[in-house]
């Protein structure tokens, strides 16, 4: 029973982050303008970068921080190495105290991969965990100053 919850829980993002590739792949089709989404369902988000740069963007509710970043092209050198499966804690984020205790349950995966993330804090998070709701809208996320590829921990280990 905890197992189906926990993979519903981790099973929402990817099926926002398909939808998204969906929607991509669309628009390299035929070219059209940028998506676009009603006021209603945008958030904005203020990322501070690892060197104190401040990116803002735009989401909508339901697309991950993973999402926004990489549809924003937002420069966070690393960032969501493991395109949301899980497998790497680089899309590593701090959020202020206020948004930390409004997030959703972490699932004991995304626990298990933070716990190996590099510069942990008690209000880490894996953005490829956090999907947008719009009581976020203009929420600020810290990237850490260091980040750990946990696939890269893995190769170094099997070649060593
Ligand atoms: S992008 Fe790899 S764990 Fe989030």
């Amino acid at each position: 029973m905890a197992a189906a919850g926990r993979l519903l829980a981790s099973s929402r993002c990817l099926l926002a982050q398909s939808r998204l590739v969906a929607a991509a792949a669309h628009r390299a089709v035929w070219r059209g303008p940028a998506r676009s989404f009603s006021s209603e369902d945008k958030v904005t988000v203020k990322f501070i970068n690892r060197d104190g740069d401040t990116m803002v963007a735009d989401g909508k509710v339901g697309e991950s921080l993973l999402d926004v970043v990489v549809e924003k092209n937002l420069d966070i050198d690393g960032f969501g190495a493991c395109e949301g499966t899980l497998a790497c804690s680089t899309c590593h984020l701090i959020f202020d105290d206020d948004i930390f205790q409004k997030l959703d349950k972490i699932t004991d995966e995304e626990m298990d991969m933070l716990d190996l993330a590099y510069g942990l804090t008690e209000r880490s998070r894996l953005g490829c965990q956090i999907c947008l709701k719009k009581w976020m809208d203009g929420m600020t996320v810290r990237v850490p100053e260091a980040v750990a590829d946990v696939r890269q921990t893995v190769d170094m280990g099997k070649n060593s």
